[in-house]
Protein backbone atom coordinates (compact mmCIF):
# COMPACT_ATOMS: atom_id res chain seq x y z
CA UNK A 1 0.00 0.00 0.00
CA UNK A 2 1.08 3.46 -0.82
CA UNK A 3 1.96 5.76 2.62
CA UNK A 4 -1.15 7.80 2.28
CA UNK A 5 -1.31 11.78 3.20
CA UNK A 6 -3.59 12.62 5.39
CA UNK A 7 -4.83 15.98 6.19
CA UNK A 8 -5.71 16.14 10.07
CA UNK A 9 -8.40 18.88 11.11
CA UNK A 10 -8.84 19.90 14.81
CA UNK A 11 -11.52 22.42 16.06
CA UNK A 12 -12.98 21.16 19.75
CA UNK A 13 -12.64 23.43 21.85
CA UNK A 14 -10.72 27.09 20.93
CA UNK A 15 -7.56 25.81 18.86
CA UNK A 16 -8.30 25.63 15.22
CA UNK A 17 -5.79 22.90 13.63
CA UNK A 18 -5.16 21.84 10.65
CA UNK A 19 -2.02 19.44 10.03
CA UNK A 20 -0.67 17.35 7.16
CA UNK A 21 0.99 13.53 7.95
CA UNK A 22 2.58 11.31 5.47
CA UNK A 23 2.48 8.17 7.08
CA UNK A 24 3.49 8.51 10.38
CA UNK A 25 5.76 12.15 9.68
CA UNK A 26 4.44 15.28 10.32
CA UNK A 27 4.96 17.26 7.36
CA UNK A 28 2.89 20.81 9.04
CA UNK A 29 1.10 21.35 11.90
CA UNK A 30 -0.39 24.82 11.85
CA UNK A 31 -2.30 25.72 15.42
CA UNK A 32 -4.31 29.03 15.59
CA UNK A 33 -5.25 29.38 18.94
CA UNK A 34 -8.01 31.98 20.04
CA UNK A 35 -7.22 34.98 22.23
CA UNK A 36 -10.86 35.54 22.40
CA UNK A 37 -11.44 33.73 25.61
CA UNK A 38 -8.52 35.36 27.59
CA UNK A 39 -10.78 38.16 29.93
CA UNK A 40 -13.83 35.63 30.29
CA UNK A 41 -11.88 33.29 32.36
CA UNK A 42 -12.68 30.08 29.91
CA UNK A 43 -13.83 29.36 26.56
CA UNK A 44 -16.79 30.73 25.38
CA UNK A 45 -18.82 28.51 22.96
CA UNK A 46 -20.27 30.93 20.47
CA UNK A 47 -16.88 33.16 20.27
CA UNK A 48 -15.06 29.86 19.84
CA UNK A 49 -17.58 28.50 17.09
CA UNK A 50 -17.12 31.84 15.62
CA UNK A 51 -13.57 32.19 15.22
CA UNK A 52 -13.39 28.39 14.24
CA UNK A 53 -15.56 29.55 11.06
CA UNK A 54 -12.74 32.79 10.19
CA UNK A 55 -9.71 30.41 10.75
CA UNK A 56 -10.36 27.24 9.25
CA UNK A 57 -9.89 28.04 5.69
CA UNK A 58 -6.27 30.28 6.43
CA UNK A 59 -5.02 27.33 8.95
CA UNK A 60 -6.03 24.46 6.14
CA UNK A 61 -4.35 26.57 3.62
CA UNK A 62 -1.08 27.27 5.61
CA UNK A 63 -0.74 23.50 6.53
CA UNK A 64 -0.53 22.16 2.71
CA UNK A 65 1.57 25.36 1.82
CA UNK A 66 3.67 24.19 4.37
CA UNK A 67 3.62 20.82 4.17
CA UNK A 68 4.80 21.43 0.16
CA UNK A 69 2.21 19.59 -1.00
CA UNK A 70 -0.59 20.68 -3.23
CA UNK A 71 -4.33 19.56 -2.42
CA UNK A 72 -4.84 17.15 -5.26
CA UNK A 73 -2.41 14.88 -3.09
CA UNK A 74 -4.29 14.82 0.41
CA UNK A 75 -5.51 10.61 0.19
CA UNK A 76 -8.12 11.07 2.87
CA UNK A 77 -9.42 13.71 5.39
CA UNK A 78 -9.45 12.98 9.30
CA UNK A 79 -11.82 15.36 11.78
CA UNK A 80 -12.55 15.17 14.91
CA UNK A 81 -15.96 14.17 15.60
CA UNK A 82 -15.86 14.59 19.61
CA UNK A 83 -15.28 15.21 22.54
CA UNK A 84 -16.03 19.13 22.33
CA UNK A 85 -18.01 21.76 22.27
CA UNK A 86 -20.81 20.98 19.52
CA UNK A 87 -20.79 24.14 17.59
CA UNK A 88 -16.90 24.15 17.41
CA UNK A 89 -16.58 20.94 16.29
CA UNK A 90 -19.31 21.29 13.55
CA UNK A 91 -16.92 23.70 11.63
CA UNK A 92 -14.55 21.10 11.82
CA UNK A 93 -16.83 18.48 10.72
CA UNK A 94 -18.85 20.29 8.15
CA UNK A 95 -15.61 21.79 6.67
CA UNK A 96 -14.08 18.07 6.62
CA UNK A 97 -17.28 16.60 4.91
CA UNK A 98 -17.23 19.56 1.99
CA UNK A 99 -13.41 19.16 1.43
CA UNK A 100 -13.66 15.24 1.37
CA UNK A 101 -16.85 15.60 -1.30
CA UNK A 102 -15.33 18.02 -3.33
CA UNK A 103 -11.53 16.10 -3.39
CA UNK A 104 -13.39 12.92 -3.93
CA UNK A 105 -11.27 11.31 -0.89
CA UNK A 106 -12.39 9.41 2.41
CA UNK A 107 -13.46 10.77 5.55
CA UNK A 108 -11.83 9.38 8.74
CA UNK A 109 -13.26 10.34 12.54
CA UNK A 110 -11.22 10.69 15.36
CA UNK A 111 -12.24 10.77 18.61
CA UNK A 112 -9.95 13.71 20.50
CA UNK A 113 -9.09 11.46 23.34
CA UNK A 114 -7.57 9.01 21.30
CA UNK A 115 -5.68 11.81 19.37
CA UNK A 116 -4.12 13.01 22.52
CA UNK A 117 -3.00 9.20 23.13
CA UNK A 118 -1.77 8.35 19.25
CA UNK A 119 0.56 11.45 19.54
CA UNK A 120 2.52 8.90 20.87
CA UNK A 121 2.88 7.47 17.94
CA UNK A 122 4.05 10.19 15.61
CA UNK A 123 7.24 9.31 14.23
CA UNK A 124 10.32 10.97 16.14
CA UNK A 125 14.11 10.10 15.62
CA UNK A 126 14.76 11.87 19.16
CA UNK A 127 12.22 9.56 20.91
CA UNK A 128 12.33 5.76 21.37
CA UNK A 129 8.50 4.42 19.77
CA UNK A 130 6.23 3.32 22.56
CA UNK A 131 5.18 -0.09 22.58
CA UNK A 132 1.62 -2.10 23.90
CA UNK A 133 0.24 -2.00 26.65
CA UNK A 134 0.86 1.11 28.39
CA UNK A 135 -1.02 2.94 30.76
CA UNK A 136 -1.57 6.92 29.72
CA UNK A 137 -2.55 9.39 32.27
CA UNK A 138 -4.19 11.91 29.70
CA UNK A 139 -5.04 15.50 31.60
CA UNK A 140 -6.58 18.31 29.42
CA UNK A 141 -9.06 20.95 30.07
CA UNK A 142 -12.04 18.98 29.82
CA UNK A 143 -10.67 15.48 30.70
CA UNK A 144 -8.71 13.71 33.40
CA UNK A 145 -8.56 9.81 32.70
CA UNK A 146 -5.68 6.91 32.67
CA UNK A 147 -5.86 4.78 30.10
CA UNK A 148 -5.27 1.23 29.70
CA UNK A 149 -4.23 0.78 26.16
CA UNK A 150 -3.49 -2.82 24.67
CA UNK A 151 -3.76 -2.20 21.34
CA UNK A 152 -4.54 0.96 18.47
CA UNK A 153 -8.11 0.15 18.91
CA UNK A 154 -8.52 -1.64 22.30
CA UNK A 155 -8.24 1.25 24.85
CA UNK A 156 -10.16 0.97 28.95
CA UNK A 157 -10.60 3.75 30.57
CA UNK A 158 -9.37 2.63 34.11
CA UNK A 159 -10.76 5.87 35.88
CA UNK A 160 -11.71 9.53 35.46
CA UNK A 161 -12.47 12.73 37.16
CA UNK A 162 -15.40 12.61 39.15
CA UNK A 163 -15.96 16.66 38.76
CA UNK A 164 -13.10 19.10 37.30
CA UNK A 165 -10.83 18.37 34.97
CA UNK A 166 -7.05 18.55 35.94
CA UNK A 167 -6.80 21.24 33.33
CA UNK A 168 -9.91 23.09 35.00
CA UNK A 169 -8.54 22.93 37.89
CA UNK A 170 -5.24 24.90 37.20
CA UNK A 171 -7.75 27.44 34.85
CA UNK A 172 -9.91 27.31 37.76
CA UNK A 173 -7.64 27.96 40.67
CA UNK A 174 -5.61 30.63 38.39
CA UNK A 175 -8.55 32.82 38.08
CA UNK A 176 -8.85 33.05 41.95
CA UNK A 177 -5.51 34.09 41.61
CA UNK A 178 -6.04 37.03 39.24
CA UNK A 179 -4.91 35.25 36.01
CA UNK A 180 -6.05 35.12 32.54
CA UNK A 181 -7.16 32.20 30.93
CA UNK A 182 -5.75 29.76 29.86
CA UNK A 183 -4.03 29.94 33.94
CA UNK A 184 -2.47 26.63 33.54
CA UNK A 185 0.72 27.79 31.46
CA UNK A 186 0.95 30.75 33.41
CA UNK A 187 0.80 29.04 36.80
CA UNK A 188 3.63 26.62 35.28
CA UNK A 189 5.64 29.55 34.57
CA UNK A 190 5.01 32.11 37.83
CA UNK A 191 5.53 28.55 40.38
CA UNK A 192 9.27 28.38 39.14
CA UNK A 193 9.80 31.07 41.41
CA UNK A 194 7.80 30.01 44.31
CA UNK A 195 8.03 28.15 47.44
CA UNK A 196 5.81 24.64 46.89
CA UNK A 197 5.90 24.21 50.31
CA UNK A 198 4.77 27.07 51.77
CA UNK A 199 1.22 26.40 51.67
CA UNK A 200 -0.39 23.28 51.64
CA UNK A 201 -3.74 22.35 50.48
CA UNK A 202 -5.84 18.77 50.67
CA UNK A 203 -6.03 16.17 48.62
CA UNK A 204 -8.65 14.18 47.75
CA UNK A 205 -9.23 11.29 50.02
CA UNK A 206 -10.76 8.58 47.14
CA UNK A 207 -10.72 4.81 47.00
CA UNK A 208 -10.09 3.09 43.47
CA UNK A 209 -8.75 5.33 40.23
CA UNK A 210 -10.91 8.08 40.52
CA UNK A 211 -10.04 11.92 40.60
CA UNK A 212 -11.52 14.96 42.09
CA UNK A 213 -10.47 18.80 42.40
CA UNK A 214 -13.14 20.52 42.81
CA UNK A 215 -12.33 20.18 47.27
CA UNK A 216 -8.73 21.44 45.74
CA UNK A 217 -10.61 24.80 44.82
CA UNK A 218 -12.78 25.31 47.24
CA UNK A 219 -10.16 25.07 49.41
CA UNK A 220 -7.93 27.61 47.98
CA UNK A 221 -11.23 29.72 47.49
CA UNK A 222 -11.57 29.69 51.84
CA UNK A 223 -8.23 30.11 52.22
CA UNK A 224 -7.42 33.01 50.16
CA UNK A 225 -11.22 34.54 51.31
CA UNK A 226 -9.28 34.32 54.76
CA UNK A 227 -6.26 35.60 54.22
CA UNK A 228 -7.24 38.38 52.28
CA UNK A 229 -9.63 39.56 55.38
CA UNK A 230 -6.43 40.12 57.07
CA UNK A 231 -4.30 41.65 54.31
CA UNK A 232 -5.64 43.18 50.95
CA UNK A 233 -2.80 42.43 48.80
CA UNK A 234 -1.96 39.25 50.03
CA UNK A 235 -2.52 37.64 46.68
CA UNK A 236 -0.11 39.66 45.10
CA UNK A 237 2.27 39.53 47.82
CA UNK A 238 2.40 35.95 47.71
CA UNK A 239 1.57 34.71 44.33
CA UNK A 240 4.62 32.70 43.34
CA UNK A 241 4.24 30.35 46.20
CA UNK A 242 0.62 30.16 46.04
CA UNK A 243 1.33 28.95 42.26
CA UNK A 244 3.79 26.78 43.07
CA UNK A 245 1.84 25.29 45.79
CA UNK A 246 -1.40 24.68 44.16
CA UNK A 247 0.62 23.32 41.26
CA UNK A 248 2.05 20.61 43.93
CA UNK A 249 -1.03 19.58 45.43
CA UNK A 250 -2.46 19.18 41.75
CA UNK A 251 0.56 17.21 40.59
CA UNK A 252 0.91 15.61 43.52
CA UNK A 253 -3.02 13.90 43.16
CA UNK A 254 -2.08 12.61 39.63
CA UNK A 255 1.20 11.00 40.52
CA UNK A 256 -0.82 9.02 43.33
CA UNK A 257 -3.72 7.60 41.16
CA UNK A 258 -1.16 6.64 38.02
CA UNK A 259 1.11 4.64 40.75
CA UNK A 260 -2.22 3.24 42.39
CA UNK A 261 -3.23 2.18 38.35
CA UNK A 262 0.80 0.91 37.89
CA UNK A 263 0.57 -1.46 40.67
CA UNK A 264 -3.12 -2.65 39.56
CA UNK A 265 -2.06 -3.67 36.17
CA UNK A 266 0.96 -3.93 36.33
CA UNK A 267 1.89 -2.56 33.09
CA UNK A 268 5.42 -0.35 33.58
CA UNK A 269 5.17 1.82 30.03
CA UNK A 270 3.78 4.99 31.36
CA UNK A 271 2.99 8.38 29.06
CA UNK A 272 1.47 11.25 30.16
CA UNK A 273 -0.76 13.33 27.29
CA UNK A 274 -2.97 16.23 27.12
CA UNK A 275 -2.72 19.98 27.54
CA UNK A 276 -1.60 19.39 31.28
CA UNK A 277 1.11 17.27 30.55
CA UNK A 278 3.11 20.59 28.95
CA UNK A 279 3.16 21.14 32.94
CA UNK A 280 6.91 20.91 34.24
CA UNK A 281 6.28 19.78 37.53
CA UNK A 282 4.19 16.59 35.71
CA UNK A 283 7.23 16.08 33.58
CA UNK A 284 9.62 15.57 36.22
CA UNK A 285 7.43 14.00 38.74
CA UNK A 286 6.74 11.04 36.09
CA UNK A 287 10.12 10.49 35.27
CA UNK A 288 10.47 9.71 38.94
CA UNK A 289 8.86 7.26 38.66
CA UNK A 290 11.57 5.50 36.24
CA UNK A 291 13.20 4.89 39.80
CA UNK A 292 11.06 4.59 41.88
CA UNK A 293 8.54 1.81 40.26
CA UNK A 294 11.08 0.91 37.47
CA UNK A 295 8.55 2.03 34.74
CA UNK A 296 9.43 3.51 31.28
CA UNK A 297 8.07 6.66 30.38
CA UNK A 298 6.95 8.74 27.38
CA UNK A 299 6.57 12.21 27.33
CA UNK A 300 5.04 14.01 24.42
CA UNK A 301 7.20 16.99 23.08
CA UNK A 302 5.29 20.28 24.00
CA UNK A 303 3.97 21.32 20.32
CA UNK A 304 1.43 17.59 20.72
CA UNK A 305 0.64 18.77 24.30
CA UNK A 306 -2.11 21.23 24.21
CA UNK A 307 -4.71 20.67 21.37
CA UNK A 308 -3.63 20.08 17.44
CA UNK A 309 -4.21 18.41 14.25
CA UNK A 310 -1.08 16.52 14.42
CA UNK A 311 -2.86 14.47 16.62
CA UNK A 312 -5.93 13.60 14.61
CA UNK A 313 -3.73 12.94 11.16
CA UNK A 314 -1.89 10.39 13.00
CA UNK A 315 -5.02 8.79 14.47
CA UNK A 316 -5.89 9.70 10.46
CA UNK A 317 -3.10 7.46 8.94
CA UNK A 318 -3.62 4.39 11.53
CA UNK A 319 -7.29 4.20 10.79
CA UNK A 320 -6.20 4.61 7.06
CA UNK A 321 -4.04 1.41 7.69
CA UNK A 322 -7.05 -0.50 9.03
CA UNK A 323 -9.04 0.87 6.26
CA UNK A 324 -11.35 2.25 9.31
CA UNK A 325 -13.39 4.77 7.01
CA UNK A 326 -16.75 7.13 7.39
CA UNK A 327 -19.00 8.33 4.78
CA UNK A 328 -20.69 11.73 4.30
CA UNK A 329 -23.64 11.13 7.01
CA UNK A 330 -20.64 11.44 9.98
CA UNK A 331 -21.50 14.25 12.48
CA UNK A 332 -20.18 15.62 15.91
CA UNK A 333 -20.55 14.17 18.97
CA UNK A 334 -20.00 16.41 22.10
CA UNK A 335 -19.74 13.79 24.33
CA UNK A 336 -17.87 10.77 21.79
CA UNK A 337 -16.28 8.26 23.78
CA UNK A 338 -13.30 6.65 23.26
O1 LIG B 1 -5.57 19.41 25.68
P1 LIG B 1 -5.90 20.84 25.77
O2 LIG B 1 -5.19 21.82 24.87
O3 LIG B 1 -7.43 21.10 25.52
C1 LIG B 1 -8.44 20.24 25.92
O4 LIG B 1 -8.61 19.19 25.25
O5 LIG B 1 -9.07 20.56 26.95
O6 LIG B 1 -5.70 21.26 27.28
C2 LIG B 1 -5.86 22.57 27.70
C3 LIG B 1 -5.62 22.63 29.19
C4 LIG B 1 -5.97 23.99 29.79
O7 LIG B 1 -6.74 23.76 30.96
C5 LIG B 1 -4.61 24.58 30.13
O8 LIG B 1 -4.63 25.45 31.23
C6 LIG B 1 -3.81 23.34 30.44
O9 LIG B 1 -4.24 22.40 29.47
N1 LIG B 1 -2.35 23.55 30.34
C7 LIG B 1 -1.51 23.50 31.40
C8 LIG B 1 -0.22 23.79 30.91
N2 LIG B 1 -0.31 24.01 29.56
C9 LIG B 1 -1.64 23.85 29.23
N3 LIG B 1 -1.76 23.24 32.70
C10 LIG B 1 -0.70 23.25 33.53
N4 LIG B 1 0.56 23.54 33.14
C11 LIG B 1 0.85 23.81 31.84
N5 LIG B 1 2.10 24.08 31.47
ZN1 LIG C 1 -7.46 18.34 24.05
Amino acid sequence: MKTPIILGIESSCDDTSAAIIHGRKILSNIVATQKVHENYGGVVPELASRAHQQNIVPVVHQAIYKANISKKQIDAIAFTKGPGLVGSLLVGTSFAKSLSMSLDVPLIEVNHMQGHIFAHFIEDANRSPITFPFLCLTVSGGHTQIVQVNNYFDMIILGETLDDAAGEAFDKIGKLLGLNYPAGPLLDKISQEGNENKYSFPLPKLNGIKFSFSGIKTSVLYFLQKEIKKNSNFINENLNDLCASVQKTIIKALIKKLKEAIHLTGIKNIAIAGGVSANSKLRTEVLKLKESDHCKIFIPKLEYTTDNAAMIAIVGSIKFEHQKFTDLSASANARYKI
